[in-house]
């Protein structure tokens, strides 16, 4: 074998002892440093943080590992629509991070958006089936309720809502043998509702089919879908990860051997490689180099910024439940929280009961919420334009504390029947709680609420 090409066997060997190492990590170390070790530094005239290749594509020593590399015969990213090692260095730290306490291996494909992770996934998974149908949960992202309902539809695709989410019978009704996944969002965008992970995860492989869940707002620091048997987890970049909110991405990260009999052995194998090696090369949903740096910038204080948010979340939410202009309050840490017990088994800190925490594993329920203001859809409108510091926005998961009204906003194209059966009233506030200091939310609410 060309000694050029061994070399190349040999960075193979390496990456993967180099993943081997960072497995043996805890969350905040690879959180921090992913697979860029020392020899990687040192490949990389010794940076200490991971280099961004804005390069388009990479050169080659010779035509015949140019052609081995467009093969997929040896490492290489080729073109940065199909790779690159920017590209590479955050797919595998969310893989990590994603499969951390699981014991399946995962792999990632990073997207040009949540969105088109989400399009990716289920269009790989419904391709070439007549009459193909898939269970969603009804409490989704208003962008996913379209892609569901009108997208599919125009491509004679069904999908089969289901709105009581704990109740698995209602799951199992509608699965058939032209079902081909089952999708939920956890907790969900904007009623924060929770489904039983476990649970569903059993009931799709007895049909042989994947668990989807979008954990956008969990991130992995609170809720890891793939310990729990999901088999293909998918992220909206563009959130806390990056919450300093100068990114739009998305990832999808997929165990090794999905549950989907009517998918090749070699694709249940690596989901998330044949998406990126084959799929997207051909479709085109790749992320911006400089996009992946930014992430892989922010992944580094991941579990203390979701821990302090969720602190500032928690006041604010005990806050808006004794207000009297408020009628209830949407928050998994709310002791009147409705799917309270779902809450307290999926909701934890990662890494909370360890020795360099606290020994004591804690509960943490992230940065999101939702509240009704006593009134209508009005009320909440004038509510909303008093706000000072808050901003108003369609955007959730950032430093800066948010606030929208999802049915005038993020789901209004969904209708008011798609509203009535995801649980979305007028009066309905989202709030996306930040790093600012708690009191002085806290104020800004109670003057937006008082009128
Ligand atoms: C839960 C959830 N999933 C997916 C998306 C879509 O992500 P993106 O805006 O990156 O396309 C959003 C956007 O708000 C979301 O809240």
């Amino acid at each position: 074998m060309d000694e050029k090409i061994m070399n190349l066997q040999e960075q193979i060997s390496q990456r993967e002892k180099a993943r081997k190492r960072a497995k043996s990590l805890s969350f905040d170390s690879i959180a921090t440093h992913g697979v860029y070790d020392l020899n990687e530094a040192l490949l990389n005239q010794g940076s200490i943080i991971e280099p961004v290749y804005l390069s388009t594509a990479q050169t080659f020593e010779n035509a015949e590992i140019m052609q081995k590399a467009l093969a997929y015969e040896i490492p290489s990213w080729s073109y940065t629509r199909i790779h690159n090692p920017t590209l590479y260095y955050l797919e595998e730290t969310l893989a990590l991070l994603e499969s951390y306490e699981c014991p399946s291996e995962a792999h990632a494909c990073v997207t040009s958006s949540g969105m088109s992770a989400i399009n990716t996934v289920v269009e790989a998974l419904l391709e070439g089936a007549e009459n193909a149908n898939f269970v969603s949960s009804a409490q989704v992202y208003g962008g996913t309720f379209q892609l569901f309902s009108i997208r599919q539809a125009q491509k004679k695709r069904q999908v089969r809502w289901v709105d009581a989410t704990a109740n698995i019978e209602k799951w199992e009704e509608n699965i058939d043998e032209n079902t081909r996944f089952i999708y939920i969002e956890v907790p969900s965008n904007p009623t924060i509702a929770m489904s039983d992970i476990k649970a569903l995860s059993v009931l799709a492989h007895q049909y042989n089919i994947p668990l989807i869940v979008d954990a956008t707002l969990a991130t992995p620091a609170l809720i890891r879908p793939l310990k729990y048997g999901a088999d293909i987890v998918i992220h909206s970049l563009s959130k806390i990860m990056n919450a300093s909110g100068m990114v739009i991405g998305g990832a999808l990260i997929a165990k090794e051997n999905i549950s989907a009999g009517f998918l090749a052995d070699e694709i249940r194998e690596n989901f998330a490689g044949f998406i990126k090696l084959l799929l997207n090369r051909d479709n085109g949903a790749c992320l911006s180099p400089m996009q992946a740096f930014l992430t892989l910038s922010e992944l580094r204080t991941l579990r203390m910024r979701v821990e302090k948010f969720s602190h500032n979340a928690l006041k604010i939410a005990q806050f808006l439940e004794a207000h009297p202009k408020v009628e209830w309050v949407s928050y998994p840490g709310l002791e009147s929280y409705q799917q309270k017990d779902l809450a307290r088994e999926y909701f934890w800190l990662v890494d909370s009961q360890t020795e360099s925490y606290n020994y004591k594993a804690v509960h943490a329920f992230g940065h999101l919420m939702s509240f009704s203001v006593k009134g209508d859809g009005q009320t909440a409108n004038e509510v909303l334009t008093r706000l000072k510091l808050i901003f108003r926005a369609t955007d959730l998961g950032r430093v800066k504390s948010i606030a929208t009204i999802p049915a005038t906003t993020t789901h209004q194209q969904q209708g008011d029947q798609g509203r009535e059966i995801a649980g979305i009233e007028n009066n309905l506030i989202r709030l996306s709680i930040g790093g600012e200091s708690p009191i002085d939310l806290m104020e800004d609410l109670d003057q937006a609420l008082a009128g």
